[in-house]
C-alpha cells in the first residue's frame, strides 16, 4: 500500500539524522557526511524532510542545491533532489515517496518545469522517476563527491 508523506522544512533533528545515511558499496554518490549539514540547515538550499506517520523517510531539496557541478541548467526550471532514507530503499515506495514531493513541489514553488539530475547508472531511481512522469532530454558529465560522473538530466511540467 502507498504511504502518505507530509513534506515540511527539515528541523536540526533530521538533519542530523540524515546526515549520516549511506548507501552502501556502488552508491557513494549518494551517501551523506557531516559536510552537509551546513548546507541542510542553510534557508536558500531548500531542505525539506519527508515523513510519514511514522518517522523521518527521506529528505528533498529544491533549486540550487538539486543541480550538479556542471550541469546545463540555462533553460528555467526547478531543480529536484530526493533521497529516500537508506533503511527503506527497494521496498517498493520511490513511486509515492517521489511523487509526495513533486506534489509539494508544484502546489509550494507553482514550476513551470520540474528538473531532476541523476546518475546515468543509478537505474532503480531513474525507473521510479519515469513512472513519475519524468523523461530524460539529455546526458551530461558533472562534477559529484569530489569526482566526474555522467548524469541524465530529466524533466515534467509542473
Ligand atoms: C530513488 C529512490 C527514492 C527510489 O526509491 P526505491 O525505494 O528504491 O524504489 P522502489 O523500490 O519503489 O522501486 C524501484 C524500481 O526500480 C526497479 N529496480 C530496482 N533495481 C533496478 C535495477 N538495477 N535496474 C532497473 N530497475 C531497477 C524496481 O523493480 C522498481 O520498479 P517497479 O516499481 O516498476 O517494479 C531511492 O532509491 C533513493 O532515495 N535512493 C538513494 C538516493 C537517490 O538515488 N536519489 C536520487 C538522486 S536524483
Amino acid at each position: 500500500m502507498a504511504l502518505q508523506y507530509q513534506v515540511t522544512p527539515l528541523t536540526a533533528e533530521q538533519a542530523k539524522a540524515a546526515s549520516g545515511w549511506t548507501y552502501g558499496p556502488g552508491c557513494g554518490l549518494y551517501d551523506f557526511t557531516a559536510a552537509d549539514l551546513p548546507p541542510m540547515r542553510a534557508p536558500r538550499y531548500r531542505y525539506h524532510a519527508v515523513c510519514d506517520a511514522e518517522a523521518l523517510a527521506g529528505i528533498a531539496c529544491f533549486g540550487e542545491a538539486a543541480q550538479v557541478q556542471g550541469g546545463p541548467y540555462r533553460r528555467p526550471a526547478l531543480d529536484v533532489g530526493c533521497s529516500m532514507a537508506p533503511a527503506r530503499v527497494g521496498a517498493g515506495q520511490g513511486r509515492s515517496f517521489v511523487a509526495a514531493v513533486v506534489d509539494f513541489a508544484i502546489a509550494t514553488y507553482a514550476p513551470i518545469l520540474l528538473r531532476l539530475s541523476v546518475a546515468e547508472g543509478n537505474h532503480r531511481a531513474i525507473r521510479v522517476f519515469e513512472a513519475t512522469g519524468f523523461i530524460t532530454i539529455g546526458r551530461f558529465a558533472g562534477i559529484a563527491r569530489g569526482g566526474i560522473h555522467r548524469f541524465l538530466l530529466m524533466t515534467r511540467v509542473g
